[in-house]
């Protein structure tokens, strides 16, 4: 098959029902030009370019098929008469694929045998200090909503999810501190073979937390090799809508867990939990994703202490990054690593960092989710630990400074 793509931009002078009209022109070619197959026009919703303001997608049989209608006497009529006089820029793809692509659009699933893992991260529990001052960190400088609070816990949620941060009031803290990870498991099959794998495992399986119990149909916890403990749970409970906060994170997508047990961390999380590598910085971070294809739900650092580094929130576009990052600056809240872009999850990111609040928290503009095809057949990389694999605006080798 050939894909042909068209994207372009009227011109500024031009006026809305003369727009309509070259719409509703293009709207007719499949009728017109009976070899164009799955012809699809629509207007461009990216927030990321708005180069172009429409793109057009048709498939032909052929290379010949295409030819024959770019060539046709009609379509070249059209292009001189009514076309280039309203268009102010376009691009032109045409490209060969073959069945494997149309899988990954989604028509057919691949068929996978393998023993699925967690489907992706919902949250994170933390003791902090002081309680107020970690939930006015959290409203203002990530976007959260503040949904119940008691002496002592309190639930922020980003969308419609329960909850992304659960606080428990620990004033015998100095520093917050990330008891636990919350994971959703997208069916009863999935968490009774997970259940079935930690228990052959060797490890115990503990009761969820008592209220996280209530908040979804049924799940277990473990204690990860730090002594981390992941809860898995299905049907996690969800609002009727988002919050109605304009700049706020979408989705809460993974811990970086730093540990002095890498090895036996990655088998844990990987054998035993079934997350699938993505990525490695060879002898120093492993990316592993679930089955909701984020390229991570997860990040496994070698270190020389157990902590749960920071917490990834992606945020509605990198404007909404750049506004937040406005606001630490405007507060002095502290930014522990200033924009970066990632190479593994292609985001662009910055990090703020109080320890009274647990683990930095990173507000990213995306993150790559994988193709369900992707998903099944993907090969980790194995990056040499340099700088410029963590963070591609990375001029040289050695700058390792500000991570
Ligand atoms: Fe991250």
């Amino acid at each position: 098959m050939i894909r042909h793509t068209l994207s372009f931009r009227f011109a500024d002078g031009v006026d809305q029902a003369t727009r309509e009209s070259v719409l509703a022109e293009l709207r007719t070619f499949p009728d017109r030009y009976p070899a164009m197959r799955g012809f699809v026009l629509g207007e461009n919703v990216s927030t990321r370019d708005q180069t172009f303001t429409h793109t057009m997608a048709v498939d032909f049989d052929s290379q010949d098929d295409l030819l024959a209608y770019l060539g046709s006497e009609s379509h070249e009529s059209f292009v001189r008469t009514r076309w280039r006089p309203v268009i102010d820029r376009q691009a032109i793809t045409s490209f060969e694929y073959t069945e494997r692509l149309s899988l990954a659009a989604g028509r057919t699933s691949p068929v996978s045998t393998r023993p699925h893992g967690p489907y992706g991260m919902e949250y994170a529990r933390i003791e902090v200090p002081d309680m107020q001052a970690a939930i006015d960190f959290l409203q203002y400088h990530v976007g959260l909503q503040l949904e119940q609070r008691t002496d002592e816990y309190a639930y922020l949620r980003a969308d419609i999810e329960h909850h992304a941060i659960e606080l428990i009031n620990a004033p015998e803290r100095t520093d917050g501190w990330t008891t636990a990870v919350g994971y959703s498991v997208e069916s009863e099959d999935v968490l009774e073979q997970l259940r079935k794998s930690v228990a052959d495992a060797g490890l115990e399986i503990l009761d969820l937390q008592e209220r996280q119990q209530a908040l979804c149909d049924n799940g277990f916890a473990v204690k990860d090799p730090n002594g981390l403990i992941v809860e898995l749970f299905t049907e996690f409970q969800e609002y009727a809508e988002p919050p109605h906060i304009e700049i706020r994170p979408l989705d809460l997508v993974h811990p970086f867990i730093a540990t002095v047990k890498y090895d036996e961390s990655l088998d844990f999380y990987q054998r035993v939990l079934k997350f699938l590598p993505s990525d490695y910085v060879v002898g120093s971070t492993t990316f592993l994703r679930g089955e909701d294809r984020y390229h991570h739900s997860l990040a496994i650092q070698k270190n020389t202490e157990h902590y749960v580094a920071h917490l990834c929130f992606a945020m509605k576009s990198l404007d909404h990054v750049m506004r937040m990052r406005a606001r630490a600056l405007y507060k002095g809240a502290p930014i522990a690593s200033d924009i970066v872009n990632h190479s593994a999850s292609t985001s662009i990111a910055f990090y703020m960092h109080d320890t009274r609040f647990g683990p930095r928290y990173e507000l990213c503009d995306r993150h790559r989710v994988f193709t369900p095809e992707e998903h099944e057949t993907h090969r980790p990389r194995r990056m040499p630990a340099d700088p410029r694999n963590i963070d591609v605006w990375r001029p040289a080798s050695d700058d390792w400074g500000r991570f």
